[in-house]
């Protein structure tokens, strides 16, 4: 078989920027110590390299470094915020395009009794005003909580972060953005945009390995008030009982996962040298060559605007895991399936089969495009 071709990057971003995996290597090899937990030199390395991967996330995300939690995926942190902001009797918000790491743990507390909650639509081509307009509409006196999902992981499709920090601002309302997919591909200032939390994982769009996600707080992340979700050694205030009353440490209970910070703080390094607005670009351009070239197959359904990176479609007379299983045998790498988003292909109209789903990364080349093109001709 010829060279794998990777399109599955909204799922975890292959290959890695030269550097990462060096990095985590390196303080395997020589950072060594548990950070916070001695004053000896490893130990106090391991701290410094964590500080440094916070300042970093900070300067990317517009937030404080103390305000960079480390979790071990967007998910975790997803579910760190959620439970730990809401209280029995609130109401909560969701977006039509969520993934199931926030319709999930929303659920949960709903089944459980302790919220309410709704989902405001997002149509695929919804433009910012029906986004915004569909929140105003469901927002009652009890909500407390809105969370958006900034980039589909099935269509690309966006939500308008800014204007809906700013809606959640004048009400009141916490503001969760689950950053899965716009990591790395848009710009995102959590102070500028009012966001309380933002949820990111370490191995999509910023190019760390997996085992490694970051929970964001903004200037209004009510610390002392949020729940924690996991308790433990926190390094610091031993003889406490309760967590300590302040960030990161209150939400970082337990030994961090040192080497994958070490790799996220090397992504991060290369997607600032590169510039989030050119590898955008770059997935954008092929996310647009593809997708002029699907319109010509008439047996082709593409789901949502596909425009910026992760195109979903699917095939008359086939099932997506039959193109994925095809395409697989011929060495291209893609998703298909319901991609952990239920919610996401209710709306953008797939929710009979799923998608087959195609996602780029900067990596990719047009020519590997074209390949697949030709093969899908054959199918
Ligand atoms: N959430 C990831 C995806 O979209 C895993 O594939």
């Amino acid at each position: 078989m010829d060279r794998l071709i990777y399109f599955d990057n909204g799922a975890t971003t292959y290959p890695k920027p030269p550097g990462v995996s060096e990095a985590v290597k390196q303080c395997i090899d020589t950072v060594g110590g548990n950070p916070g937990r001695g004053s000896h030199p490893l130990a106090v390395s391991a701290s410094e390299l964590i500080y440094a991967c916070r300042e970093s996330v900070g300067r990317m995300f517009g937030c404080e470094p103390e305000g960079v939690v480390f979790t071990y995926s967007a998910t975790h942190a997803l579910n760190m915020a959620i439970k730990g902001l809401v209280k029995r009797g609130d109401h909560v918000l969701i977006s039509g395009m969520s993934h199931n790491a926030v319709f999930r743990p929303v659920f949960a507390l709903a089944e459980r009794g302790e919220i309410t909650f709704d989902i405001y639509p997002h149509r695929p081509f919804a433009d910012d005003a029906e986004i915004l307009s569909g929140i105003r509409r469901l927002i009652r006196p009890e909500t407390a909580l809105v969370i958006s999902c900034h980039m589909s992981n099935i269509c690309s499709d966006t939500e308008p972060v800014e204007k809906i920090g700013a809606l959640c601002r004048k009400r009141g309302i916490r503001f969760v953005v689950d950053g899965a997919q716009s990591g790395g591909h848009l710009p995102i200032d959590v102070n500028k945009m009012n966001i309380t939390a933002l949820c990111l994982p370490g191995h999509k769009g910023l190019f760390g390995i997996q085992g490694i996600g970051v929970l964001a707080c903004g200037k209004d992340f009510p610390t002392e008030n949020c729940k924690t979700i996991i308790e433990g050694g926190s390094g610091i205030h031993s003889l406490d009982p309760g967590m300590p009353e302040f960030l990161p440490e209150r939400l970082e209970a337990g030994t961090p996962g040192t080497p994958a910070i070490a790799g996220l703080l090397a992504g991060l390094d290369w997607v600032r040298r590169v510039g989030i607005n050119e590898i955008h670009r770059r997935c954008s351009a092929l996310s647009s060559y593809f997708c002029d070239a699907l319109s010509d197959f008439s047996d082709c359904t593409v789901y949502g605007k596909g425009d910026g990176g992760v195109v979903s479609f699917n095939i008359d007379g086939f099932s997506p895991s039959e193109v994925g299983a095809y395409l697989s045998e011929r060495g291209i790498c893609v998703r298909t399936g319901y991609h952990c988003a239920p919610l996401a292909h209710k709306s953008v109209g797939s929710f009979e089969a799923g998608s087959v789903r195609v996602s780029f990364s900067w990596w990719n080349r047009l020519n590997e495009v074209d390949r697949l093109l030709e093969v899908m001709k054959k199918l």
